[in-house]
């Protein structure tokens, strides 16, 4: 199993609003592949808030395919960065993949 995080650098205060965006899927869903998500806001961040979207797959190889997906690109196609957008609450993102060495889930 592989994990690819995306970490979201945001104005202070903002985070909720971002976290909203994430209620409704938008394609992810119906990729070969993908597992689950998760969305988090990192706590006790002082100067700026920060919100990571963590996705499980079976493998590197399918999120590779969902990176070079029209999902994807239609996904993010209102997303914009402050260096796109002044106006816009994401300040910079920063991705980081991991291969996950074991996973419990009780129940
Ligand atoms: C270029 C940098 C990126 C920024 C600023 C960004 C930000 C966002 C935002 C704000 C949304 C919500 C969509 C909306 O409001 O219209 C979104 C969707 C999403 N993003 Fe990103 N994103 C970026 C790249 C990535 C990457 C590399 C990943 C994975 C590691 C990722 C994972 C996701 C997921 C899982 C969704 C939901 C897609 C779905 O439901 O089909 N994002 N992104």
């Amino acid at each position: 199993m592989f994990m690819a995080e995306n970490k979201l650098k945001l104005d202070k205060g903002t985070a909720e609003g971002i976290v909203e965006r994430f209620y409704k899927r938008q394609g992810i869903e119906t990729i070969d592949g993908f597992k689950e998500m998760f969305v988090t806001k990192t706590n006790d961040v002082d100067d700026y808030d920060e919100v990571k979207i963590l996705t499980i797959w079976d493998a590197e190889s399918c999120f590779k395919n969902w990176l070079k997906s029209d999902v994807f690109k239609n996904a993010h196609k209102n997303v914009r960065h402050q260096s796109q957008d002044e106006k816009s609450p994401i300040q910079n993102n920063e991705v980081f993949t991991y291969s996950i060495g074991y996973h419990y889930v009780n129940q």
